[in-house]
């Protein structure tokens, strides 16, 4: 692990050229996953991950062909959907890309004004905008597409009052649930196929408004065997945070690659979410079984020398394989799950930010490897 001491330091730092904020979000206001079966994956998401049930849709609130369950943790909303006929673009979806993510929502001051912008400034319509109102208000909702067959839902809520959006009634965990301290999304990660990366770059930077924050090249990212190239573009107040991956010519087949093919296509790769106690959150997870990517124990060896000191117990950090990383504002810890379905396809960061800012570039070696091995393990490499 010798080698991560001497990884060359070539992030490029790009200096943003604020002026006013072309297309304001809020934040992050859910994300949807397309999935086999989600009476079962919202299970999951409960026992495992700690989310709390919210919100359903279904035949019993008059939707004939598509079933949703709303899951909530401090401010991260998912929104688990199935098919329930085969005709349905869901159903198509899920059997082309299997389970995945189908919707990025944007949270927005005024739908119609922002999707308006959007278009103007070149975005595809993935929906034009429409209202749904129930007892509790109105929630405005309108579509635009990004790579693959990914889209971002633009949210309006200003004058909404119930527990997610008209369609929706409230339900709730069928059991006790334990919050593992998830506590909103850090940034969204998206693989697409070679050369394609600084098209999807250019148009988050021209359609909504962007800026890159960070350039990786492969001298950046790149192991014995695979390489991948990266830019992180950042909205206008910071709150959204998209790294884009294209793969680079490995000797062997890169895991972006290995993405693609399974996911046939361009998609949400990992999805980071904050705790502030990831000893804890971490500590929970592998208690709920969850399956985390295993950093051999030299990686240790060197990461005191790499990082400095932390407040955490090193030995305790160890333990739970947790990851850490440093740049010039501070600190993070960081660790990866295994895919949560069953093609190698989306997986989880947790992430405690303690100053840094970054994405943890120190680890793209140890973790890359580590990917490497379970590649190895399917016969993809
Ligand atoms: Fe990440």
């Amino acid at each position: 692990m010798h080698q991560i001491l001497f990884f060359m330091q070539t992030m490029t730092q790009v200096q943003s050229n604020t002026n006013t904020d072309a297309f304001p979000i809020l934040g992050t206001d859910f994300l949807e996953f397309y999935v086999g079966n989600a009476k079962q994956t919202a299970h999951y998401y409960q026992t495992a991950f700690g989310f709390e049930l919210i919100a359903y849709r279904g035949p019993e609130t008059g939707c004939k062909d598509f079933c949703s369950y709303v899951l909530k943790q401090d401010k991260i909303r998912f929104v688990i959907t199935s098919a329930l006929t085969p005709d349905n673009e869901i159903a198509k979806h899920h059997l082309l890309h299997g389970d995945g993510v189908k919707v990025l929502a944007l949270w927005v001051e005024d739908v119609r004004k922002s999707y308006q912008t959007a278009l103007e400034r070149g975005a595809e319509s993935a929906f034009e905008p429409y209202t749904l109102s129930d007892e509790h208000g109105e929630v405005v909702l309108a579509g635009i597409k990004t790579y693959g067959d990914t889209i971002h839902t633009l949210v309006e809520r200003k004058n909404y009052s119930g527990p997610f959006m008209p369609g929706f009634m409230a339900k709730k965990s069928l059991m006790k649930i334990h919050p593992v301290g998830l506590q909103y999304v850090d940034h969204c990660v998206g693989n697409v196929d070679l050369g394609d990366m600084n098209r999807w770059v250019k148009f988050y930077q021209e359609v909504l408004g962007f800026k890159l924050l960070i350039t990786f090249d492969d001298k950046d990212i790149s192991t014995e065997y695979t390489a991948l190239m990266s830019k992180v573009v950042s909205n206008g107040n910071g709150y959204i945070k998209f790294p884009i991956n294209e793969p680079a010519k490995g000797k062997k087949k890169s895991q972006i690659e290995e993405f693609i093919e399974f996911y046939k296509g361009a998609g949400v790769q990992h999805i980071a979410v904050h705790t502030d106690n990831i000893i804890e959150t971490v500590g929970k997870l592998r208690e709920n079984g969850v399956d985390f990517l295993y950093v051999p124990d030299n990686y240790y060896d060197t990461v005191t020398e790499r990082v400095g000191a932390i407040q955490e117990d090193l030995e305790v950090i160890k333990k739970l394989n947790i990851l850490v990383d440093r740049d010039e504002d501070g600190y993070l810890l960081q660790l990866f799950t295994k895919p949560v379905q069953d093609r190698p396809t989306v997986f989880f960061e947790i992430i405690q930010r303690r100053g840094a800012k970054s994405f943890g570039k120190g680890n793209f070696k140890a973790l890359f490897e580590a990917i490497e091995r379970e590649q190895e393990l399917r016969g993809n490499l």
